[in-house]
């Protein structure tokens, strides 16, 4: 069941955050791959605090879909895992990359094997199974969103989804890559599809912040089922600290201290593990392809209330 309440405990803080960041003059750029995210204003900001039994705080934009783009990742990652457990990590690593989210550099030194299921080559190498275990990998993490969240209407934005396979050549270079060492098991132009649809899921930081929740509960889902086991769920955590914010996934652990994940949508969501979740939303980019404002926003929240991990 999702509660909305507006006026208790962490309420003052996101308003107090939301103050700070609209004189906050310095916003990045709007990710500018495609049509549908550079035409984003850079000024809108928006967060969601959600608790473990689904209570929302929010301020400003955060009941605003947005593009939820490589946060999807997480999600991808958390429905394989439940179905394959480690064989995954047969797979794909999960150590840091240092390089950016859409790199091929490491891939060939590496046997087709991505360092990470965050960057794109392991988010390829993740959806793929998760195809290939599904039938359908946009439409279970569809399904999943909906469900966590309590939003029926989250959806696929098809023009987002038309817009990235107008320009993913990128991403079949590392599709195609990865396929000719035996790490992609579905033709590439199929996969392709699913993670182009499931990067354009639109959802807002309430919906995200939600339906992150099942990290918050070490691995149970809103409705009391597991989807992770225990020690799932704190991996998944421990993966989204090292590799979630790319190359910058140190200065985010430094600044932020939590679990996060990051898409160039400017969505930006955190687990405070036993406690609660986070989405924090404003589509300015810093070069790494993080929100200026949301990781601001996060490093705030983590400092006026003293929720992190560390
Ligand atoms: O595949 C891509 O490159 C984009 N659709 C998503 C990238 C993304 O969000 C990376 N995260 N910051």
């Amino acid at each position: 069941m999702v509660i909305v309440r507006s006026t208790l405990t962490f309420q003052p803080v996101l308003d107090r955050i939301a103050d700070e960041i609209a004189q906050t003059p310095t916003r990045g750029r709007p990710a500018d791959y495609i049509p549908a995210l550079a035409a984003c204003d850079p000024a809108r900001f928006g967060m969601a605090v959600a608790e473990l039994d689904g209570t929302v705080y929010g301020v400003g934009d955060w009941r605003q879909p947005f593009s939820a783009q490589s946060i999807t990742k997480v999600f991808t990652l958390a429905l394989d895992l439940a179905r394959e457990a480690d064989e995954l990590w047969e797979h794909v690593g999960r150590e840091p990359s240092g390089n950016p989210f859409n790199s091929l550099v490491q891939l060939e030194y590496e046997n087709g094997i991505p360092r990470n299921p965050f960057i794109n080559a392991g988010a390829l190498v993740v959806t793929d199974r998760l195809h290939t275990r599904t039938g359908d990998a946009a439409g279970t993490l569809l399904d999943f969103l909906r469900t966590e969240s309590g939003n029926d209407r989250l959806a696929i934005d098809e023009d987002v989804a038309a817009s990235e396979a107008a320009h993913g050549d990128r991403n079949a270079a590392l599709g195609h890559f990865m396929a000719s060492y035996g790490n992609i098991d579905n033709p590439v132009p199929v996969l392709l599809d699913a993670y182009f649809r499931q990067c354009s899921v639109a959802a807002s930081c309430a919906d995200l912040a939600l339906a992150t929740g099942f990290l918050a509960r070490h691995g149970i889902r809103s409705d009391g089922s597991r989807l992770l086991t225990q020690r799932q769920a704190k991996q998944v955590n421990a993966v989204m600290l090292t590799c979630g914010t790319y190359d910058a996934a140190g200065e985010f652990a430094y600044r932020v201290g939590l679990p996060g994940k990051s898409g160039v949508g400017g969505g930006v969501i955190a687990v405070v593990p036993g406690r609660c979740t986070l989405c924090a939303w404003s589509p300015g980019l810093d070069e790494q392809g993080n929100s200026v404002a949301g990781v601001a926003a996060l490093d705030r929240f983590t400092t006026l209330t003293g929720l992190s991990v560390f």
